[in-house]
């Protein structure tokens, strides 16, 4: 009867969602990945005030990613596993817009500053920038992480396979930054 209860409950609940404050979420998202974008540095040694800039908007896109996983969270009802809350509008309008432009405004940016080899040197010379550069790249790298899996749970089940190819594009650039070829975290971030 309880399940019976549950499955009719599903059937009225599945285009009822309010995603507006998760559209939010990733208005303000992309606005930050484009503020991150827009960010450069090309000198040597360092310029604090620039380097300052940039972790800033690092962390503003970390801080958003955080909010927007919390706003999926927030339109997920309770104690019923995935549940696709996008209609394939929404699907279709996530999947076009903001899930790969917002990744790759981020991604694009950290490759260029990575172009610019004074850019790792002068963070990896100045300690307190590398802590700060560390954390925030390493939380930007588990919050993607995190939004790709709680989106991929919550999406219908076309659009997953190239939002978890977006999430491992992701995972393998952000290691390269975090290990090898970018700053020197030592497993610290
Ligand atoms: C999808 O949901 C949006 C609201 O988020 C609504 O405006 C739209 O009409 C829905 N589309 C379909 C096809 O159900
Ligand atoms: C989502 O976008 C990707 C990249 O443009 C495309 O290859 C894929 O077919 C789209 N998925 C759906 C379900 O439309």
């Amino acid at each position: 009867m309880l399940k019976f209860m549950g499955i009719a409950m599903l059937a009225m609940v599945t285009t009822a969602f309010d995603t507006s404050n998760f559209f939010t979420s990733q208005v303000n998202l992309q606005n930050a990945a484009r503020v991150f974008a827009g960010d450069s540095y090309n000198t040597f040694p360092a310029d604090p005030a620039q380097l300052g800039a940039i972790a800033s908007h690092i962390k503003a896109c970390s801080d958003l990613y955080d909010a927007a996983i919390i706003s999926l969270a927030a339109i997920s009802p309770l104690q019923i596993q995935h549940v696709p809350l996008f209609n394939d509008t929404e699907a279709q309008l996530l999947n076009t817009t903001y899930v790969p432009a917002t990744q790759l405004a981020i991604l694009n940016n950290l490759n260029i500053l990575q172009a610019g080899k004074a850019f790792f040197e002068s963070v990896n010379n100045a300690p307190l920038f590398l802590t700060s550069f560390c954390h925030g790249v390493g939380s930007l790298a588990a919050e993607t992480r995190v939004f790709m899996n709680s989106l991929i749970v919550s999406s219908p089940v076309a659009y997953q396979p190239y939002w978890a190819q977006l999430q491992s594009d992701a995972a393998f650039q952000y290691n390269i930054w975090l290990t090898e070829d970018g700053f020197n975290c030592g497993g610290k971030f």
